[in-house]
């Protein structure tokens, strides 16, 4: 009998994606290394296709399935983590601070430096990461710095027309200035702030690697300390410093809301 969910046959590494398995990327890896298997047949060709319906497929001999519901959660990432599921060096990375053994298959959507805090997304849903961070569409965010030196109006209007960095003009950003003693302000201040210091924000459209770290220099201020505070239709809430939560079922409609849209694009 026909799955109502999956009428179609779906490729391989997307049916692995959105069994929380691993990416899509991942899950070609796992296809190309020999480790997945339909119907007790090892499957490497990246173009073959799966019923999710009636072919059992396995990875490394154990079955996987595409659950009802993806799963999503809000991390709260603390300063000195790694954003990876997997540091071959044995240092410190977000994997610990989430629950792969209740949720397995959760992967971090985007990627926060080691020493930046603030909201990351994880989930089981392959098409997220695709979707919400493809170069060309790339959900907002907005980060709070705080900065040496102060931002001249010169330099808000460089940051909000493009500022030019090394790999090419970075999108307008929106440039704003958290109050003293708001959350965004106390959450790039827990040491405090020095004269000749600024807490500024920014709401940028792209994701170059270092990129807030990089905008900001370009314009002559080196970032002392980062934080994210919205990613896309999610702000940091309800969760303590290094703490986790699942999405509201609002927060993950919202989400899949901009996921679907964008697949029909
Ligand atoms: N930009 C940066 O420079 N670092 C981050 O962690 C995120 C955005």
């Amino acid at each position: 009998m026909a799955d109502e969910r999956f009428p179609y046959p779906l490729r391989l590494q997307k049916f692995l994606a959105r069994a929380g398995v691993a990416s899509r990327r991942g899950s070609e890896d796992l296809m190309t290394a020999g480790r997945v298997t339909v119907n007790g047949v090892v499957v490497t060709e990246l173009g073959s296709r799966v019923d999710p319906a009636h072919d059992i497929v396995c990875v490394d001999g154990r079955r996987v399935e595409i659950a009802e519901h993806p799963v999503y959660i809000m991390l709260y990432k603390p300063r000195g983590y790694l954003t990876t599921m997997d540091d071959p060096q044995g240092r410190p990375c977000v994997a610990e601070l989430v629950p792969r053994d209740i949720y397995p298959g959760i992967f971090p959507v985007g990627r926060l430096d080691k020493d930046t805090t603030g909201i990351l997304l994880f989930t089981t849903n392959g098409d997220a990461a695709q979707q919400l961070l493809h170069p060309s569409k790339h959900v907002s965010k907005h980060y709070v710095a705080l900065v040496e030196g102060r931002i001249t109006s010169e330099n808000r209007k460089v940051l909000e027309e493009g500022v030019m960095l090394d790999d090419g003009k970075a999108q307008p950003a929106e440039v704003d200035f958290p109050k003293r003693g708001s959350v965004a302000w106390d959450a790039v201040t827990p040491e405090g702030i020095r004269v000749g210091q600024t807490v500024v924000g920014l709401t940028i459209h792209e994701g170059r690697k270092h990129q807030v770290k990089r905008m900001l220099k370009a314009v002559g201020h080196e970032v002392v300390f980062l934080h994210r505070d919205v990613f896309g239709p999610l702000a940091l809430k309800d969760v303590e410093y290094g703490s986790w939560r699942l999405l509201t079922e609002a927060e993950a409609a919202s989400l899949e809301r901009i996921i679907e849209d964008r697949k029909r694009q």
